[in-house]
């Protein structure tokens, strides 16, 4: 995709190439997995008991989607340190965080020192095991996480982890830091064997917001993503690296901070977009706002927590 040339996103501290995953926090996990896997088709490739979670994946990524059951009590890491202090987050249904994927852990590391040289607030640096990450709100209070992968093969790390908490604390170290790229280049999506819908990968998300301007700057000017045509106003649409729309930034007057509006899912073309379409009105899930625009068709429904999901195709 041709992405016009942005100044402040090109000298930005962190310049990822795509969302990689959603996070939510689901006020039922079987619900969640009932709707994104029984129905929207994700398979789900992992599950960590310990802070009720389960995560989705086709193959785009090691997971496109994860799902933690909002809690009243604290999630603990393997190390035995709090993840997740449910008096700050995660005790009803919500976003946890959007996951932006680096092109490496050099990258990683080196955007890192940077923002820690300019006083820009991180929350934490965590070791998933597949991946090392660095977490930090936005202006709004959403959560981002920006991670490198730190193995090429995914599928293998997860199965070698059953039943483990994966999860710890990580130190970032320049030196230390790998340089080569382990993200997934491309993928054939897997086919969950008997959901009527069929996901591949999860693409964007939609932020609502009273404060578009500081939104824009902070996404601009520090996570380096590049506003696109046709963007407004009232709404931008931003790509990472890749090109690719990875966010979209819609002014709603009034919004309370950490107003999480939906997610883009993408199916593999018309055929498939009208059966889910379908499939969704008869099992009594809305449809909204269907667009077809620029040779891509799209509509909203919800899932049984009113999170927003846009699933969209090329015509
Ligand atoms: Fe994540």
């Amino acid at each position: 995709m041709n992405v016009p040339d942005h100044p402040a996103a090109r000298n930005a501290v962190l310049r990822p190439r795509r969302l990689g995953h959603v996070n939510l926090f689901v006020s039922d996990l079987g619900e969640a997995r009932r709707f994104y896997s029984e129905v929207c088709g994700f398979v789900e490739i992992f599950e960590e008991p310990a802070i009720t979670a389960a995560f989705m994946s086709n193959g785009n990524t090691h997971h496109d989607l994860g799902l933690i059951e909002a809690s009243r009590t604290d999630r603990v890491d393997r190390d035995g340190n709090v993840l997740i202090a449910a008096v700050q987050r995660g005790s009803v249904a919500s976003l946890n965080h959007l996951g932006f994927e680096m092109a490496s852990e050099r990258q990683l590391v080196a955007a890192y020192e940077v923002l820690k040289s300019r006083g820009i607030k991180v929350s934490r640096t965590v070791d998933h095991g597949l991946a090392h990450s660095v977490y930090m709100p936005d202006p709004d209070g959403n959560m981002l996480e920006f991670y490198a992968d730190v193995v090429d093969d995914w599928r293998g790390f997860w199965k070698s982890s059953v039943g483990k908490t994966v999860t710890g604390g990580w130190r970032p170290q320049l030196e230390a830091a790998d340089p080569t790229p382990h993200y997934q280049q491309e993928f054939e999506a897997d086919i969950h064997p008997t959901a009527p819908i069929h996901a591949r990968r999860v693409t964007c998300a939609t932020l609502g917001t009273a404060q578009l301007d500081d939104m824009l700057a902070f996404y601009t000017e520090i996570v380096g993503l590049k506003p696109l045509p046709g963007s407004d106003g009232r709404q931008v649409s931003l790509a990472g690296e890749t090109g690719e729309v990875a966010l979209r930034l819609v002014h709603v007057p009034g919004a309370s901070a950490g107003t999480f509006l939906d997610m883009g899912i993408e199916l593999a073309g018309e055929r498939p977009l009208i059966d889910a379409k379908a499939c969704l009105r008869g099992n009594a899930f809305p449809i909204e706002e269907e667009q077809a625009q620029d040779g891509r068709m799209s509509f909203l429904t919800r899932d049984r927590d009113g999170f927003g999901v846009r699933f969209h195709a090329r015509a």
